[in-house]
């Protein structure tokens, strides 16, 4: 089954622990170069996309691409609509059989927050699809969208609300970490993660997955982060990659030499993470 939902991907994770890469891709190359990833590490796999890659592809150009390159591969492999706080441009990807969304209406009060997210939720399932939800913003501008700091903490008890009566699928726990490269090494919050998942029984989102040690990736997914997601050292594995080929062959014009080199990069990042999940061979 190379194209599955996300809960057929991150159930099992949960479950036996692991975590499940999430990288935002942002092209061809990159989504190929983790499918071949993937498929070498027999680890399944989570392709996300930002809303500006979208605006940029368009919805159903990425649908359709996903669909030739996972429907190929031989993990299974889901395709997911990173932090949305627009319920347009969410539903537009579902409507052209996206698998599942994270609405993030962080930037809303509690109640629109969990209005809109209970509405996606109720829109997505018409499609046999998920959504992930999130109240406290994660701190760090990703591609246009969040803020620098993270949001004030809720009550637990307002999170638990949310989780259980919104119907989302899984959660994205106000945990510390940021997108974008760290300054200096976080304060993981390990307790408010025990706690969700002991409360909830829900799979949670590693949000901020780049630049964190093994230690903190290892002790978070035992916790129950079964989705790790990686944005920045994509789109760092992916100009460096040019760069680095270019300066070494200036005048080398072949562009399927120059963009078969990084892809390899982006397979070799990709394949070492899934090492360090735990994902590696559990597909
Ligand atoms: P990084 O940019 O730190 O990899 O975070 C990615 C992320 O959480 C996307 O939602």
């Amino acid at each position: 089954m190379p194209v599955a939902s996300l809960p057929e991907i991150m159930d099992r994770a949960f479950r036996k622990r692991y975590g499940v890469a999430a990288f935002n891709t942002v092209d061809d190359i990159t989504m190929h170069g983790v499918i071949k990833a993937a498929e070498q590490s027999k680890s399944p796999l989570i392709i996300q996309i930002s809303v500006k890659t979208v605006k940029f592809w368009g919805a159903k150009v990425v649908k359709d691409m996903f669909t030739e390159m996972a429907g190929r591969a031989t993990v299974p492999v889901t395709l997911h609509l990173d932090h949305c706080p627009d319920p347009q441009v969410a539903r537009s990807c579902l409507e052209v059989g996206w698998n599942s969304v994270l609405f993030d209406g962080s930037g809303l009060s509690f109640d629109e927050n969990f209005q809109h997210t209970r509405e996606i939720v109720k829109f997505a399932s018409q499609f046999g699809a998920s959504v992930e939800g999130e109240v406290v913003a994660v701190a760090g501008v990703e591609d246009g969208m969040g803020s620098e700091s993270e949001g004030d903490l809720l009550p637990i008890e307002r999170e638990l609300d949310f989780i259980k009566e919104t119907g989302i699928y899984c959660y994205a726990p106000p945990i510390g970490t940021a997108h974008g490269f760290y300054k200096a090494a976080p304060t993981i919050r390990y307790d408010r993660m025990q706690q969700l998942v002991e409360a909830t029984g829900m799979p949670m989102v590693l949000h901020g997955g780049t630049g964190l040690t093994h230690d903190v990736y290892t002790r978070l997914i035992a916790l129950g982060a079964a989705k790790v997601n990686i944005s920045t050292q994509l789109k760092k594995t992916y100009a460096d990659g040019f760069r680095t080929y270019l300066e070494k062959n200036p005048s080398q014009y072949d562009p399927l030499k120059l963009i078969g080199a990084v892809q390899n990069d982006v397979t070799a990042m990709a394949r070492g993470l899934f090492t360090i999940f735990g994902s590696e061979g559990q597909a």
